[in-house]
């Protein structure tokens, strides 16, 4: 791999991904989903619970910063700073890829200082598909244990990969690999796509593998094509963008396909939600619908970028605005929003 490529697109990545452009915004699927009003709450405000479990470790509220690489100058910074917030407010933390750390020993140390940083933060690990099919699971342990993470996520990126310039456009091999890893792993194995979501049929096609968890991470939010396009401009890539502006699953319709995919399944994993949740409500209506818990990657990335106070007061909004959600439909907690009937489709 060359790294000062690496680097470069790193950055192109994070400059792009603040541009309101790049995002599918409209196409997330909460407009449709309406919560009912409950004009009588026999609750009290602060009685609501936001409190969550992700496996042992006790989160403030089902919300997570989802996976996002920083890996050029002035990333580590940013990492550092998230990883500091996340663990100061009990929101675990999806790191980005660790492709990296599989070839160049810097990214191991800085990984490390990461760390050392945040000693009580939950961490979640990242690798690609593309990567886990041609890398030897040792190493993918490795990079769990060296991190200290609490699972793996691995995540499918195809149009991404189809439309970068550099991309590694293979997915053969990739359920097997997929299937190799949740056998050894020691760690939950979360398995995510990147803002172009799960339809029924790939759905079906993961229901035998033992994962931790699904993350739909569906189109509404950031969206892999737009950037990787915006990147290319004159280019066939990025006419090609334009093209698929809008190609992916909603991350609504995803979650009610593996809703509706996984109802008689007696072992299933968590369902996750994450691509265009943009604030409280957006994160409650996911829930109500059924996921367990809820990703954010932009949002957080813009409020991290202006500083650790405004990255408090974006995270206290959510909470906020969830309790809220809670309130006004009659909910004291996270399992009461999903138990009963709280929603319906407009
Ligand atoms: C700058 C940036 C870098 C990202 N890098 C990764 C990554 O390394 N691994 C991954 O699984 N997802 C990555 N993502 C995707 C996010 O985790 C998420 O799935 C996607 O952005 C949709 O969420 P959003 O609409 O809240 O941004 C990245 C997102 C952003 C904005």
């Amino acid at each position: 791999m060359n790294l000062d490529g690496f680097e470069a697109r790193k950055a192109d990545h994070l400059r792009l991904s603040m541009d309101p452009s790049m995002q599918a915004a409209g196409h997330s699927g909460f407009d449709l989903i309406h919560l009912f009003h409950d004009a009588l709450p026999e609750l009290d405000f602060k009685d609501i619970s936001l409190h969550t479990k992700f496996w042992w470790f006790e989160a403030a509220s089902p919300c997570f910063i989802s996976s996002m690489t920083a890996g050029h100058q002035g990333g580590e910074a940013l990492n550092i700073r998230l990883a500091k917030v996340a663990s100061e407010r009990r929101w675990p933390m999806g790191l980005g890829s660790q492709r990296r750390e599989l070839q160049d020993p810097k990214a191991h140390e800085e990984w490390k200082r990461l760390r050392a940083a945040a000693p009580n933060a939950l961490f979640f690990s990242n690798l690609g598909l593309s990567q886990l099919i041609e890398t030897p699971l040792e190493k993918v342990k490795a990079l769990i244990e060296n991190l200290g993470s609490a699972a793996i996520i691995i995540h499918l990126n195809p149009l991404q990969e189809v439309l970068q310039p550099e991309g590694t456009p293979s997915f053969l091999g990739g359920i097997k690999a997929l299937e190799k890893l949740c056998k050894i792993s020691k760690v939950p194995v979360i398995l995510k796509e990147t803002g172009s979501g799960f339809s029924p049929a790939t759905l079906l096609k993961i229901r035998k593998l033992k994962l931790g968890a699904v993350d739909v991470s569906g189109l509404g939010g950031t969206h892999w094509g737009r950037i990787e396009g915006g990147r290319a401009n004159g280019t066939i890539f990025h006419a090609a963008s334009q093209t698929f502006d809008h190609w992916g699953e909603s991350t609504v319709a995803s979650l009610l396909a593996a809703k509706s995919n996984w109802r008689r399944q007696k072992k299933r994993p968590e369902l996750w939600a994450s691509g265009g949740i943009r604030n409280g409500l957006d994160a409650a209506k996911a829930i109500a619908i059924g996921a367990n818990k809820v990703g954010f990657a932009k949002p957080v990335l813009e409020a991290a970028l202006s500083g650790e106070a405004t990255l408090h007061a974006w995270m206290d909004r959510i909470e906020f605005e969830l309790k809220i959600a809670l309130f006004c439909t009659g909910s004291k907690d996270i399992a009461a929003l999903q138990k009963e009937t709280k929603w319906q489709k407009i």
